[in-house]
């Protein structure tokens, strides 16, 4: 491996299966990156028992306990300066980060979102993809710029809409699909393999890498039936 693994601070709100993915992923230890925190915004937040249990020091910085969001963002930064952070992972982090602070991570922040960018930003991506009539949905890990979930794209994964589809088992699709995206997202932005210039995704590694920059059971199947597609798992 070259270099020291990057510190990484992860920001949820809740259950915390994306930041569980990346805890899981950085426990080997030739992976590239190492969390070296986390932080909710919210102090009931489910993964913040997951990462305590895996021995990760956890914060919380919620909204009541600061006149507005810039001082709480301010509180942020203190916390990412004591963990050292190199690199920001929002997974499933439910706030807008203040434009000071989006500009100060810039190229070092990024995000998850459920669906195959740049359709479907906001809430309730299933139910629009749903709505949509869309064959083909997905997740995206992207840098976060202040444009809410209009970063450039760093990977992507795509899973079939079958026709029986409602929001749970769609949401459920796309969910296994995020554990396998996110540790390998922030795998090429710590390894300088993906890297953000300007508006633009610059991907440097070799286009025969062993890491794709995509991923789809689809292409993986050789498009086997659907049926097969549907019942996907990592
Ligand atoms: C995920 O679907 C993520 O893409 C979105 O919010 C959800 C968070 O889920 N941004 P979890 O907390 O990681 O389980």
């Amino acid at each position: 491996m070259r270099g020291p693994r990057k510190r990484v601070v992860v920001l949820i709100s809740g259950r915390g299966s994306n930041m569980r993915a990346l805890i899981e992923a950085a426990g080997d230890p030739n992976y590239p990156a190492e969390i070296v925190g986390v932080i909710s915004n919210r102090a009931n937040a489910a993964g913040l028992d997951f990462a305590a249990a895996a021995g990760i020091p956890t914060r919380v910085i919620a909204k009541a306990d600061y006149p507005d969001a810039a001082s709480q963002d301010a509180a942020l930064n203190k916390a990412l300066a004591e963990f050292r952070a190199d690199l920001i992972c929002l997974a499933g982090y439910m706030r807008l980060l203040t434009q000071t602070f989006v500009e100060r991570w810039s190229g070092r922040m990024i995000n998850i979102h459920p669906s195959l960018l740049p359709l479907f930003k906001g809430l309730h991506p299933h139910a629009q993809a749903l709505a949509a009539g869309v064959r083909v949905h997905g997740c995206s890990v992207h840098f976060v710029t202040f444009e809410m979930d209009s970063g450039p794209i760093i990977a992507q994964a795509a899973v079939p809409v079958l026709g029986t589809d409602d929001e749970n088992n769609l949401s459920a699709r796309v969910l296994a699909a995020e554990h396998r995206l996110y540790p390998l997202a922030l795998q090429l932005v710590a390894e300088g393999q993906v890297r953000m210039e300007g508006e633009t995704a610059i991907v440097s590694m070799a286009e025969t890498a062993k890491q794709p920059i995509l991923i789809s059971p689809v292409l993986e199947t050789g498009g086997a039936d659907l049926e097969a597609l549907a019942r996907f798992t990592p």
